[in-house]
Formats: structure tokens, C-alpha cells, sequence
């Protein structure tokens, strides 16, 4: 008797490249400085890539190479991972394939290259397009380079996101109009909006804690945001998930496959994935990922299995999210696991920071600012 094989559903898969050329001073990104290293690191990801492909060719419906600065990969050591990752899957006809680019990697025939290697969009990490702030973020590139950039990707027919930052030293609203004014001007597809996170170990960080005075408060912090969304909603973008906008058609759908709990597979330092209730991730430092791969184990720091209750939560939590909400009938669940959190969800209505809508539960612009708080009483 011929027996049914079940094909397992198409999956994403995130790449995790880590090099820079310099160190920005707001990042915590797993990421090295150290070029040398990229030889040694693609032949790791090759090895690691070949392994989780397996023989199967499964299907992929998103791939992502992230970084670090996947941009910096001279071309032979790109098209060595998209080797890769074409022999080991099968990548779906009309899959999303983005690459993070930093805005000076990118010439005039480093998009076509990488255009014909199968990628088809360019996250672009502009952060603003006022100089003086691009040079106390210790960034590469100036305003006028991130403009070329943007339009070199939009000429050779790939989709265009752009990421920006909010809540940073120096950014008055001047500077934050005009950053949102030529970010609209350009047309990308889709644009990522985060506010500076000052709690985590980087040097403005360490600044945030000496001279609070040079950083905006929550207030003004919390104003930006809104003002951002005014703006980009207005230009005719959709604000569909708490902290990224997309033209009609563009949403990242890599990402959104996070916010879905759909399948992610991962390779590369402290790359993490996703499927079912696992959840897995590698090391943290390319020294023990490399010795891991090059001596025939698995790079994994760890690896777990959801308790039922907790995938409930996790649902909600990336659920919340999104600006279509999550099901009432997962919120209910919720309240009953954590009533903390059924208050406070109270609270968020009576406040309109969250709205029924039909039968889903929205947070709103100004409730996503507050989400931690409401989110914290989950567990
Ligand atoms: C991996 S980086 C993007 C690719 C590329 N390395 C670059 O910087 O152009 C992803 C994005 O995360 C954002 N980001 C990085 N560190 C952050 C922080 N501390 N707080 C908020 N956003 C941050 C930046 O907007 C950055 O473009
Ligand atoms: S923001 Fe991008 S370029 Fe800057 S250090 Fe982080 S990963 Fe590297």
C-alpha cells in the first residue's frame, strides 16, 4: 500500500550574516567587525543551511538574510549562500527574499547582482535623513547616500523598506518632519519605524544614563511616534503592525510569519526559529557557532518546547501586535490564565488604548506605546 506522505507547510527561513564595517552606537545586534571572518562564516552557514535543508526540499515562502550588514557579503560569498539555500530548498515561484542593506553597500551593480541572485526587496536601515544625527548614531553613510541608495533599489525593480528611528539625541521635530517629508517623497514600499531603546548595553545607552537631558522624555519620545504614523497613514501607508507601515500589497511578509507563530527556520549566530510550540536558538557568539558547525553539531544554545498555556500567551502577545488584533476568544483565554491582565485590558479600553472591533481586540497607536505595561501582566 502506497502510504501518504504529509508535506510539510511552507516555511521561511532567516539567515543571520554578522559583520559590520563599524559599529553603530545604538546597536545590540549579534555582529562582528572583524571581516576576515566572513570566509570561514559563509562556509558555516553553507554547512549549517545544506543540514537543515536536509533532503526534503522544502518549500520556502519567505527568506531573509539579516544582519549585521548583509550588504557588506562580497558577491561570490552571496551567491555561495544562495547557492545554498537554492540546492537545499525549494523556494516558492513569487517568494518574498529581502536582504538588509547598509545605504553606501549600495551601487548601481550590487542591486542588478543582487536582483539576478533571486533577491526581491532591500530593507534599507536610513534612520533619519538629518547628517548630524546619521554621525552621532556613528553611521556610515550621509542623508544624500541613503537617497541615492533608496533610489538605485527602486530602479532596478526591487521593493524598497525603509527603517528609521525615533527618540534619538539631537532629533528635534525639524529634523523629524523633514525625515518623515523625504521619506514619504521617496515612495518606498514599506517603512519601519522604532523608537531608541536606551536599556540596553550600547554606548547611547551608557549616554542615556550619564545625560538624560540630551534625550528626549516619553512624552516627546511618544509624540514622534504619533507624529510618524500621522504622517505616513496620511501619505496613504497602512499602519499594520505596532512599529512597521506598508503600502497596499507590501506588508514584510517574512515578519509577519513571527507575528502569525507560522514556521521559521534559522541559521547563523544567534539566529532564532520557530515552528509549532519550538522554539530554538543558536549561540550567541561566533566563536562557539563556528566550533559548533565546523566539528558536525548543531549550533544550538537551545532549544524548547511551548507549555500549552505559555503558547497562549505568546499568541496573544504577538498577536497584540498587529493592527487587526487578535481573536477575542484567545483574549478570554488569556484573561482567565493571568486576571491581572483582563484589568488592565479594561483599563486600556475605558482609556481607548484598545477597541472591539467585530470579534477581535485592537490596541490602538497610543495603546501599542503602552503595550509592555498590559503585556507584563500577562505572566
Ligand atoms: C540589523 S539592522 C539593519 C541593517 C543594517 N545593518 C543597517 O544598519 O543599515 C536593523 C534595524 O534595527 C534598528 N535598530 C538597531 N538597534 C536599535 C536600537 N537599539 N533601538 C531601536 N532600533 C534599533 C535600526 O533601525 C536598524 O536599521
Ligand atoms: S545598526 Fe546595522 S550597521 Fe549598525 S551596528 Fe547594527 S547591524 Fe551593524
Amino acid at each position: 500500500m502506497i502510504q501518504a506522505t504529509r508535506r510539510p507547510r511552507p516555511a521561511g527561513l532567516y539567515v543571520h550574516v554578522p559583520f559590520c564595517a563599524r559599529r553603530c552606537a545604538y546597536c545590540t545586534f549579534v555582529t562582528s567587525t572583524d571581516l576576515d571572518q566572513i570566509g570561514r562564516t559563509v562556509d558555516a552557514l553553507v554547512t549549517e543551511i545544506t543540514r537543515i535543508a536536509g533532503s526534503s526540499r522544502r518549500e520556502l515562502a519567505t527568506v531573509y538574510l539579516g544582519g549585521g550588514t548583509p550588504s557588506l557579503l562580497p558577491r561570490p560569498e552571496l551567491e555561495r549562500l544562495a547557492a545554498a539555500i537554492r540546492n537545499g530548498f525549494a523556494v516558492l515561484p513569487g517568494a518574498e527574499v529581502t536582504l538588509e542593506a547598509n545605504p553606501d553597500d549600495v551601487g548601481e551593480t550590487t542591486v542588478a547582482a543582487w536582483a539576478a541572485l533571486g533577491v526581491t526587496r532591500v530593507s534599507l536601515g536610513v534612520q533619519s535623513f538629518a547628517d548630524p544625527v546619521l554621525e552621532m548614531l556613528n553611521r556610515r553613510h550621509t542623508a544624500a547616500e541613503a537617497r541615492s541608495a533608496a533610489g538605485r533599489v527602486q530602479a532596478s525593480g526591487l521593493q524598497l523598506s525603509i527603517d528609521l528611528m525615533l527618540a534619538l539625541p539631537g532629533l528635534h521635530r525639524a529634523a523629524l518632519d523633514a525625515t518623515l517629508e523625504e521619506t514619504v517623497t521617496l515612495v518606498p514600499d514599506h517603512v519601519s519605524v522604532y523608537l531608541l531603546e536606551t536599556d540596553k548595553p550600547h554606548r547611547l545607552g551608557e549616554l542615556a544614563g550619564l545625560r538624560p537631558d540630551l534625550f528626549p522624555s516619553a512624552d516627546e519620545s511618544a509624540r514622534q511616534y504619533l507624529a510618524a504614523g500621522r504622517a505616513l497613514v496620511s501619505a496613504g501607508y497602512r499602519h499594520y503592525e505596532i512599529s512597521n507601515f506598508a503600502r497596499p500589497g507590501c506588508r514584510a511578509r517574512h515578519n509577519t510569519r513571527y507575528w502569525l507563530g507560522q514556521p521559521v527556520l534559522a541559521a547563523g549566530v544567534a539566529a532564532h526559529g520557530q515552528a509549532g510550540r519550538r522554539r530554538w536558538a543558536n549561540h550567541d557568539q561566533l566563536p562557539a557557532y563556528l566550533e559548533a558547525v565546523e566539528t558536525g553539531r548543531a549550533p544550538r544554545a537551545w532549544t524548547r518546547r511551548l507549555g500549552a498555556d505559555e503558547a497562549v500567551r505568546e499568541a496573544l502577545m504577538v498577536r497584540l501586535r498587529l493592527a487587526r488584533g487578535a481573536p477575542a476568544e484567545l483574549v478570554e483565554r488569556c484573561s482567565g490564565l493571568a486576571p491581572a491582565f483582563a484589568e488592565r485590558l479594561e483599563e486600556f479600553f475605558s482609556l481607548g488604548l484598545a477597541r472591539r472591533v467585530g470579534n477581535r481586540v485592537r490596541l490602538t497607536p497610543r495603546g501599542w506605546l503602552l503595550s509592555n505595561e498590559l503585556l507584563a501582566t500577562l505572566w
